[in-house]
């Protein structure tokens, strides 16, 4: 029930209205008793929602396009992996001091980590915020990363922080990885019969995981159960790095499958 004692919990974004993170979140908080809301606000800028925390006392926050550079120089403390990544998902508020994190770095390997990614060698393509939060978690697990992207210059700075190899987007044909991870757009609607990565390097002994989760099942992970290698969709990733956010805020795991089934019955 909603009281006078129920604490705000929020998103912030732009466009935000598709976020599932109020359906998920909601739910937890329902599933673990917690009195506690969580809300999507669709903001113009980073200055006056970090204000609207402070102002409202807001618990904690999801930070999501196009914010999560902006806002890091309006809080009061960065945890060291977000500023390497240079990128906050999450907002804690710590009695009135607000702390910044990014639980997208940790949520990328999560779902890898049964598989083993010390020692791997981890094709990411793409090199964008995404792409940058799965590098520094992949790079903390002693993964072997390639980086390939349509844009060159963008993709040799990532491989140049997180000691990765580039290989441009035009030989990505002969690339060969353990592990192959999407961050780009291409298969997410509008753009769902775009493939990220050619099928035809794709073996059966390959991990392919895909960020993008509308749909569910991208081209790519299509291709890559056609070729019998093991695939990981992109809910995976946005359950883990909810799960993390919801763990800062309140110390408690929330239910993951309950997490995965509401929202697999809205896409
Ligand atoms: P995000 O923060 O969600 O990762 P982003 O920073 O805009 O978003 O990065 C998007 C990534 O998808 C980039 O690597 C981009 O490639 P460029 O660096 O060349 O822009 C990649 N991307 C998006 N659409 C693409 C397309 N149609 N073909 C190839 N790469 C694409």
């Amino acid at each position: 029930m909603i009281d006078a004692a129920t604490r705000l919990y929020c998103v912030f974004g732009n466009p935000v209205r598709h976020s599932k993170g109020p359906l998920i979140h909601n739910a937890a908080f329902k599933n673990k008793g917690i009195n506690a809301v969580y809300l999507a606000f669709e903001v113009q800028d980073a200055a006056g929602a970090v204000q609207a925390v402070r102002t409202l006392d807001i618990q904690g926050a999801s930070v999501t396009i196009p914010f999560k550079e902006s806002i890091m120089k309006h809080l009061d403390w960065i945890d060291p992996t977000a500023r390497a990544i240079g990128a906050v998902n999450t907002i804690v508020n710590e009695n009135g001091i607000l702390k910044g994190y990014n639980t997208d770095c940790q949520a990328a390997v999560a779902p890898l980590v049964p598989f083993g990614v010390s020692g791997k060698t981890v094709c990411i393509v793409g090199a964008g915020g995404a792409a940058r939060a799965v590098a520094h978690g992949v790079a903390a697990q002693n993964g072997n990363i390639i980086i390939t992207n349509r844009t060159e210059q963008k993709g040799k700075a990532l491989a140049e922080t997180v000691n990765a190899r580039f290989i441009p987007a035009n030989e990505m044909a002969n690339i060969q990885a353990d592990v192959v991870i999407n961050t780009t757009s291409i298969g997410m609607v509008p753009k769902e019969n775009g493939i990220s990565f050619p099928p035809e390097a794709l073996t059966s002994d390959m991990v392919v995981m895909d960020v993008v989760y509308t749909p569910l099942r991208t081209r790519l992970l299509d291709a890559a159960e056609q070729k019998g290698c093991t695939t990981i969709d992109g809910l995976s990733m946005f359950i883990a790095q909810a799960t993390a956010q919801f763990e800062l805020w309140t110390d408690m795991t929330p239910d993951t499958d309950l997490m995965r089934n509401i929202i697999s019955g809205t896409i």
